[in-house]
């Protein structure tokens, strides 16, 4: 009977500790201390045994009882306790899931330091529409239909087939000139850094929409001199620095909108104009168009060409920013190849 009491502990204090709710506490309890339980039915033999064992074996019994009804508590507190138990603080020192901020796209780079460099040489920066008129494209820039000058900036019409309806994605950014002369008298000083597209087939150094950057100067007396100053600071500003100087070449060209043009030029600022790769050996890079503005454009905004003269400019600012950063291929630009883009 000594032995079956102390496996009926043994059981007891083994099952005790697992339970895990009040139900299964109670069931315990039932299963051992109730009235018709296991502990109950071991007492009852008591009376069968022989008058010498039955001190010690009571004694066991009452034992045995209280070591269970002790575990049963202890579990039962213990479990209060755990579901009392605040959860562990929260640790704010914990590094969080972060996102890495993006970064700014080389074109708009280029272009916020172009309109920077111009604007410390006095010029506001002026926009119009990507959706233009042929008026403003074309003709008020001294191109008429059917001049072959359309040739080179012939673009992307808008209307089905056969349908005429005079407007086309703007080829260059030439018309806002026109736009911005249309509504504001001299003194002009404005540039116009914007989105321009032509039907040019996809390759390293053309995409059939890019960035140009105009600049237009208009004042009475403005000369070619003043175009050649403006330019060669901007030049030096752009691509120079402090420590290297940047020489500007006008070579003779054509626009119609400008009288006379010019194709500028820069010293190759990676070899210092000694030749090297990226310039073809040449020691200049083609830059920019200008020249001195057509009168014939004046007379289509209404202003007195005997009275003003200015100059225009027109600048790619693709190229600039891939010149500066040293990317040779233009298209990586449209991509939006993240790993690209998060080296500049
Ligand atoms: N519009 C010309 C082009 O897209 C660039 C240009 C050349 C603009 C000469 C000018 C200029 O204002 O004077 O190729």
């Amino acid at each position: 009977m000594l032995a079956e009491l102390e496996k009926l502990q043994n059981e007891a204090l083994a099952a005790i500790p697992l339970a895990d709710s009040d139900q299964a506490l109670e069931a315990l309890h039932i299963e051992y201390l109730g009235r018709k339980g296991r502990l109950r039915k071991i007492m009852g033999e008591l009376a069968s045994l022989p008058a010498d064992q039955k001190p010690a074996a009571g004694r066991l019994a009452n034992q045995v009882k209280q070591r269970i009804q002790s575990a049963l508590a202890e579990r039962t507190n213990e479990r209060g306790r755990t579901a009392l138990t605040p959860a562990p603080p929260l640790d704010i020192t914990v590094p969080g899931t972060g996102r890495k901020p993006g970064t700014i796209h080389p074109i708009t780079q280029a272009n916020d330091e172009l309109v920077e460099v111009f604007a410390r040489l006095g010029f506001e920066t002026a926009h119009g529409p990507e959706i233009e008129d042929e008026y403003h494209n074309f003709e008020a820039l001294n191109m008429p239909p059917d001049h072959p000058s359309r040739d080179s900036f012939d673009t992307f019409y808008i209307g089905g087939p056969g349908e005429d309806s005079g407007l086309l994605l703007r080829s260059h950014t030439s018309p806002v000139q026109v736009r911005v002369m249309e509504t504001q008298s001299p003194p002009i000083r404005i540039v116009v850094p914007v989105k321009v597209f032509r039907p040019d087939t996809v390759d390293a150094s053309h995409f059939p929409m890019f960035h140009q950057l105009e600049g237009l100067y208009v004042e009475e007396g403005a000369s070619f001199a003043d175009l050649k100053a403006v330019l060669g600071m901007a030049m030096q500003a752009t691509f120079g620095g402090f420590d290297q100087h940047i020489h500007t070449r006008f070579r003779l060209s054509f626009f119609p909108f400008t009288e006379p043009s010019a194709e500028v030029d820069v010293s190759c600022p990676f070899c210092s104009g000694g030749g090297c790769s990226v310039c073809g050996q040449d020691g200049w890079i083609e830059i920019l168009g200008a020249g001195m503005v057509d009168p014939e454009v004046f007379r289509h905004v209404g202003y007195d060409p005997e009275r003003y003269t200015g100059f225009a400019f027109g600048v790619g600012i693709d190229r600039i920013a891939m010149l500066k950063l040293g990317i040779s291929d233009i298209r990586l630009f449209y991509e939006n190849d993240a790993r690209f883009l998060a080296q500049f």
